[in-house]
């Protein structure tokens, strides 16, 4: 099993190996004081694996119930986080006993911020069952919901006291959503590694999952560690993200967010090319990297309604946005750029 210590606003353990799913009430048990554990996940998981979390958690003692709602973006909603608070109350759940988010990134944000606010903090557990949750949103404590008209718009920095990665489960996850996971998996490589980087492009993500998994963590464990609050340094882990939610909003929420991730690092890649910063070789690799994984490297959408999609969330006083720029393959840099710049960055990134 691989293990890997988290230090930040609290220490906790990252747990990696298949078959872990079902020694969770063992893994959890020395963690945490009361009797009494909610698991929380979405109504495709919860029937996959909800009833092999909730034995292990019963033979170790606890007493479980259930929170299932829809899976889905829709349910990171202000409704159900509220419905989950509800129900926690209404079970009498105290500060002694803990939340289990079983699911991807939905379940697992949404889990994490009803955890940070229920009764000003009580503990909770991140069973991630996506690639993508693996690798990233189950570690570092960022937790939101969001609202109508801004996703992540209302959440707390609350970290988890353990993530428990089962790599079996990611089995039954799409191919679609396991390719998402591989764009987040190839953003790390380019921001930090070339050896990860030709370790994706030499054998695939699928034969060399706990090495993946564990890779992406301790690189995100690193940045944590320096940067838990958002302030600089974890911005990096933005790359390629403003272009792609530009591509997400235009497709009204039909490209999906990896896919999205993956053209914004193409269309970043191009153009730090054009400025500068990034060899043409190394740019050609990432795009061919990114394909391997059939993931897109481009979309069609105009240069004017991506401009404006991109901007639409972000915070309307600054003048400036920071953009994350490649210097070459395994080395990124945050450039401050005037908003009204954007644009010329993503012309020469191929968006016309
Ligand atoms: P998701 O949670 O919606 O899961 C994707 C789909 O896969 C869902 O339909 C889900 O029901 C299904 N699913 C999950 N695990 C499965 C399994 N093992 N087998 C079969 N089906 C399975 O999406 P996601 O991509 O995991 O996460 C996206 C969310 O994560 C977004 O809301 C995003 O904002 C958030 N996020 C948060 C952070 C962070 O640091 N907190 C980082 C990145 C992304
Ligand atoms: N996924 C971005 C972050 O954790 O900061």
């Amino acid at each position: 099993m691989t293990v890997i210590e988290v230090s930040a606003s609290k220490n906790y353990q990252v747990l990696i190996s298949e078959g872990l799913l079902g020694s969770s009430g063992e893994l959890i048990s020395g963690l945490v004081k009361g009797k009494t554990a909610v698991i929380v996940s979405d109504d495709n998981v919860f029937p996959l694996y909800g009833e092999r979390v909730k034995n292990s958690l019963e033979k170790s003692g606890f007493a479980v119930m259930s929170f299932v709602f829809p899976h889905g973006e829709k349910s990171k909603s202000m409704a159900v986080y509220t419905e989950l608070l509800e129900f926690l109350l209404s079970n009498r759940l105290t500060r002694s006993d803990f939340l289990v988010a079983l699911g991807g990134g939905v379940v697992g944000d949404l889990t994490g911020f009803a955890a940070a606010t229920y009764q000003r903090g009580i503990g909770f557990i991140q069973i991630p069952t996506t690639l993508l949750a693996m690798v990233d949103s189950s570690v570092g404590g960022k937790t939101a919901v969001n609202l109508e008209n801004g996703k992540n718009q209302v959440g707390a920095f609350y970290q988890p006291s353990l993530v428990i990665c089962d790599p079996n489960v990611l089995s039954t996850l799409p191919k679609d959503e396991f390719l998402c996971g591989c764009a987040e998996v190839i953003k790390y490589a380019v921001l930090f590694s070339e050896e990860f980087f030709g370790e994706l492009m030499n054998t695939p993500v699928e034969n060399q999952l706990e090495h993946v998994i564990k890779t992406c963590v301790t690189m995100k464990r690193d940045i944590v560690k320096s940067d838990e609050f958002d302030l600089g340094l974890r911005m990096l882990l933005n790359l390629g993200h403003t272009v792609g939610h530009a591509v997400e909003a235009c497709s009204r929420f039909t490209v999906l967010h990896g896919q999205a991730v993956a053209i914004g690092m193409c269309v970043i890649a191009r153009s730090a090319v054009k400025r500068g910063y990034l060899s043409n070789d190394d740019a050609q690799r990432i795009v061919s990297l990114i394909e391997k994984y059939s993931l897109p490297t481009m979309a069609e959408y105009p240069i004017d309604d991506m401009f404006s999609a991109a901007l639409s969330d972000k915070k309307a006083s600054s003048k400036d946005i920071t953009i994350i720029v490649p210097r070459k393959i395994g080395e990124c840099e945050l450039v401050k750029i005037k908003k009204s710049e954007l644009i010329d960055w993503m012309k020469d990134g191929g968006v016309k």
